[in-house]
């Protein structure tokens, strides 16, 4: 037997028990006749310590030749301690070893492995294994299987039932790009890891599964962000026989459910908002509503006097930053410098500053008097003590720079808590989104999404206005879950192929078995997926998915502890029927 006990549950009620432990060395201090080590394993620390008047002269050896990080396994006696430490569960006593058993010994490790540690990103990937044993990282593992069980309790519980679906498979369309599997049976072809189980999904609601959900791997060849893995883990949910409001109602109950078991918060129910006033009012389809600072457009109070800037924009469109009178003029210079970064892309900033008496002071007061401020504070909410700062241009350029505005200011304020969850259904997105690269209409959310009621013959006219029963699930500003209610039928999807510029002969080859599969009996359906990833580090109070992946890739999408990707030799690639061509 290795072990009696873990080394996170010892306490007063075991004095003089005992006990036999193994784990893992954190650390080791030699008193000369006394040796202190703390021994660590997942449930945590327990001091272990080795007396000379009390143990062996080959014990205290032993025990001397200790190393961080060494495998070992203790047995002895629970005594109370004599000064107690209030912070590790076990911290009221502390075990005197009668034996040791060294299980391996270790390398000293690359980095501290405690929660605070001198390990950089690259180092801490390439020995993943070494920081799983940290608490931050094993706790977000920890935390991330309580999540996940607690999605499966849920929607089992709910009456829905776990289905896998294959993983090699062909190209899905979800707007990224796939990762190909060459087929050694099958020279010359491939497969396609999906992107999501869409397809799939909805071939179950023809099968009649009715309530069907998955735990899955995607797999997205797209650049990546702290929100982006190229695999990722969804929930992929779908129901047949529903409309747009019973899935809203049904994973807004597993999403509050969540928020209460995790925070002990009601978060009560989720505000709605369509997609163009999200556009309108956040500039961005996924709006942090944990704090205020709206959109106000100010074409109107803005575009009458003589600034030519103004006057030719499509948008004038500004927010008040709450205290922001209190920037001093080199920090707006700043703020403005940094709205003017390639990656914002804003020309330029104007501002105006809300004096506590009431007056105003613009950085356009050549152009502007008073009563014209005083309309831009109206229209933007502004109050004295505030800053407002106004972007200008083309609408959708400027809509996102603002955005990017308002979430820097929000972060320096303070104002995006971790502890509080605002969550909020994004609906009513367009059906298809205009692409400049390849100029041509793309589906916003999947091919598959059916068009609003009564707006199919909007599709020739005027697609860019057709709206979707398609909807999101924002959580703090971000996108954890999105979904659609689908096309069930042969002609409506070939209808929706055809605006995306599919041939009937490419509509066939790729989607055939669908539409086939909608000519026997499709009920109607819809369905969501969350991302698993990014609800639990946001449940998490974090941001960066990595954090709560045991094995991530980084950025450039590597897994530097294994090192991949990496060339397979010249026999693999034959046998798989791809060429090999050698440089001369
Ligand atoms: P969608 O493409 O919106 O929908 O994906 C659903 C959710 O998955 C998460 N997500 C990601 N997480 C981490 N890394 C990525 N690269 C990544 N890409 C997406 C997001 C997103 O909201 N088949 C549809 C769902 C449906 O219609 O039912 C789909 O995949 O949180």
């Amino acid at each position: 037997m290795y072990r009696s006990h873990s080394c996170g549950e010892l306490n007063l009620n075991h004095v003089n028990q005992e006990v036999t432990l193994s784990g893992w060395v954190q650390g080791v201090r030699d008193k000369g006749f006394m040796i202190y080590v703390d021994l660590r394993d997942r449930y945590g620390l327990t001091q272990l310590y080795f007396d000379e008047e009390k143990s062996s002269a080959d014990l205290m050896q032993k025990a001397k030749s200790l190393g961080r990080e060494f495998v070992i396994q203790v047995n002895g006696q629970v005594v109370e301690r004599a000064s107690k430490n209030p912070n590790i569960s076990t911290g009221d006593i502390e075990l005197l070893v009668k034996s040791l058993e060294i299980l391996n010994e270790a390398k000293l490790p690359p980095f501290t492995i405690e929660d605070e540690t001198d390990g950089g990103d690259d180092l801490r990937m390439k020995y993943r294994y070494l920081d799983i044993r940290r608490n931050p990282v094993k706790n977000n593992l920890i935390f991330r299987h309580q999540v996940t069980q607690g999605v499966r309790n849920y929607l089992s519980n709910e009456g829905f039932i776990e289905v896998e679906t294959p993983y090699l498979i062909k190209s899905t369309p979800e707007g990224a790009r796939d990762f190909v599997v060459p087929s050694r049976m099958n020279e010359g072809q491939f497969y396609a890891l999906p992107q999501s189980p869409q397809t799939f999904k909805q071939l179950l609601m023809v099968g009649g599964m009715d309530k069907y959900f998955q735990i899955v791997k995607c797999f997205r060849d797209e650049d990546l962000r702290a929100d982006r893995q190229p695999e990722f883990t969804q929930i992929d949910c779908e129901m047949a026989f529903v409309e747009q409001e019973d899935i809203l109602n049904t994973f807004e109950g597993l999403t509050r459910h969540l928020i209460k078991e995790v925070h002990g918060v009601d978060t009560g129910d989720f505000p709605r908002m369509t997609f163009d006033d999200a556009m309108r009012l956040y500039g961005n389809d996924k709006p942090d509503i944990r704090f205020g600072m709206q959109f106000g457009e100010l074409n109107p109070v803005a575009q009458h006097k003589d600034f030519k800037v103004f006057n030719s924009a499509e948008l004038v469109v500004g927010i008040a930053v709450p205290g922001g009178n209190a920037h001093t003029r080199k920090e707006i210079d700043k703020l403005i410098d940094w709205v003017k970064r390639p990656q914002v892309g804003a020309l330029g900033m104007v501002y105006c500053r809300c004096n506590d008496d009431g007056s105003f002071k613009s950085s356009v007061d050549k152009f502007y008097d008073q009563d014209d401020l005083a309309q831009w504070a109206q229209v933007t909410g502004a109050k004295p003590g505030d800053l407002i700062c106004v972007l200008s241009g083309e609408t959708t350029k400027v809509r996102a720079q603002l955005s990017a505005l308002r979430m820097e200011l929000a972060e320096r304020l303070g104002l995006r808590k971790t502890n509080e969850f605002a969550p909020l259904w994004v609906v009513d997105f367009p059906l298809l989104e205009w692409d400049e690269d390849s100029e041509r209409y793309h589906a916003m959310h999947h091919p598959f999404t059916s068009p609003k009621p009564g707006q199919i013959d909007l599709l020739d006219s005027d697609p860019g206005a057709v709206k979707a029963n398609a909807y999101d699930l924002v959580l703090n500003g971000n996108e954890i879950g999105g979904g659609s209610i689908r096309i069930h039928d042969k002609e409506t999807q070939a209808i929706m192929l055809k605006h995306l510029g599919f041939s009937d002969e490419e509509a066939r080859a790729q989607f055939g078995f669908l539409m086939d599969a909608f000519e026997f009996g499709a009920p109607p359906h819809g369905g969501i997926a969350f991302g698993l990833d990014r609800l639990v580090s946001i449940l998490g109070g974090q941001e960066t998915i990595r954090d709560f992946i045991a094995f991530p890739k980084n950025n450039s999408g590597r897994d530097v502890m294994i090192d991949a990707p990496a060339p397979i030799d010249d026999e693999q690639l034959s046998e798989l029927h791809l060429k090999v061509t050698l440089e001369s």
